[in-house]
């Protein structure tokens, strides 16, 4: 279709959604991607629902304007508050991400799994739908993630600080004997290295950005929308914050991109 070589747009609250939009870019190398932080009003997590709403609702706008085929949104917060809304407002496919209850589920051999996510994502009701389909034969331990998107957020990955706040999140997980440890945020793939200095190799680390990856790819090719393999390639970051620095930095760490981050005002 005539949409085919239109960019994917792919956001989130802010530097988290990188580890999402890695995952898009190793599945389907052939598309060009615009990805937005809302860096300015990171974090999400913890704020009210209107809030998280109005903002996801303005960044889709703004994505959808520049003439995406398609929208990832790459924040759990943002899927669970707004994206029932956004499929009722924009006629392209919506594709969320939800914490990895199930494939936790399927392979806790322990039957006990921790959920790192953050406040706004636990409180929604999707994620009580989620999780009481699979709660019956496994026991979750939920937990916020209270400071550690903010910490990222100012590319810390690896504090004492960060570690203290892991420290007190995963021990009660871990002495209750979970062997998995579901990333409900996109932003804490980034801490991989501080929680295998606390965990070890006791638990097993869910992230969902092959999930999301996969589930875009079907979605482009029942629409037809896929990009020929021969399209020409481009990558536009975008960042609300001040200076894109922190966005271009782990973009140039995580996917290898010499690309510069432009700073955009996108008002609600
Ligand atoms: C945040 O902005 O608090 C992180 C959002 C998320 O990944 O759920």
């Amino acid at each position: 279709s005539s949409h085919a070589h239109a960019p994917i747009g792919v956001f989130d609250s802010g530097v988290g959604g990188l580890s999402v939009l890695r995952a898009i870019h190793a599945t389907l190398p052939a598309e060009s991607l615009i990805y937005c932080a809302d860096s300015y009003h990171a974090p999400y997590g913890e704020r009210d629902n209107a809030f998280i709403i109005e903002r996801t609702l303005a960044i889709s706008a703004w994505l959808v304007q520049q003439g995406v085929k398609a929208l990832v949104v790459a924040c759990n917060t943002a899927t669970a508050q707004a994206n029932h809304l956004l499929r009722e407002k924009f006629n392209i496919p919506i594709i969320g991400i939800e914490p990895g209850i199930k494939p936790a589920a399927l392979y806790s051999n322990s039957r006990v799994a921790g959920v790192l996510a953050t406040a706004s994502t636990l409180r929604s009701e999707k994620f009580h739908r989620l999780i009481t389909a699979y709660a019956a034969d496994c026991r979750f331990i939920c937990q916020a993630g209270s400071g550690l998107v903010e910490a990222i957020e100012r590319g810390e990955t690896d504090s004492d600080a960060v570690s203290a706040l892991l420290k007190a999140y995963l021990t009660p997980m871990l002495d209750a004997g979970a062997d998995t440890l579901v990333l409900g945020s996109t932003h804490f793939p980034f801490l991989e290295i501080a929680i295998r200095r606390i965990a070890g190799d006791q638990l097993r680390l869910i992230e969902t950005g092959e999930a999301v990856a996969r589930q875009l790819t079907r979605r482009l090719a029942a629409q037809q929308l896929c990009a020929p393999p021969d399209a020409k390639v481009t990558l536009r970051l975008y960042s609300t914050a001040n200076d894109g620095i922190r966005l271009q930095t782990l973009a140039s760490q995580f996917l290898k991109t010499d690309q510069i981050a432009e700073h955009i005002s996108i008002p609600s």
